[in-house]
């Protein structure tokens, strides 16, 4: 089940990168690893450089969660502790905040478990 859901995570991902007018993976690659646990992400800040192709490789260290960029089409499920990981990929093409947030129910702590990816210009991370 898990895998089927990451396959099909996968097609949608590759489906939308195909249609959107989304920025050329030709920038460098960043991953993160963040750990999800009710009812936080760990880290909860990520920062890079737009145009950075950004890996958030999650995983689980309690129950199942949900990883969601707001408004960019980013979704996926996080197993839970013990399955593996799910990476999530993201190519943001405008500098600005973006908000993640848990996307599956997953307690009462579950509206809290959210964060920023922080996109800054070229050249300015080390600010
Ligand atoms: Cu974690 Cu909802």
């Amino acid at each position: 089940m898990v895998m089927i859901l990451a396959l099909l995570a996968t097609a949608v991902a590759t489906a939308m990168r195909a249609q959107g007018p989304v920025a050329q993976p030709t920038g460098p690659e960043q991953t993160v690893e963040v750990t999800a646990e009710r009812f936080a992400f760990q880290p909860s800040e990520i920062t890079v450089p737009v145009g950075t192709t950004l890996k958030v490789v999650l995983k689980s260290d309690d129950t199942t969660h949900g990883f969601r960029i707001k408004g960019e089409g980013v979704n996926v499920q996080i197993p839970k502790r013990g399955r593996g990981t799910i990476t999530a990929t993201f190519t943001p093409a405008k500098a600005g905040k973006y908000t993640f947030e848990c996307s599956r129910i997953c307690g009462a702590g579950h509206g809290f478990m959210r964060g920023t990816i922080v996109v800054v210009e070229r050249g300015s991370e080390a600010k």
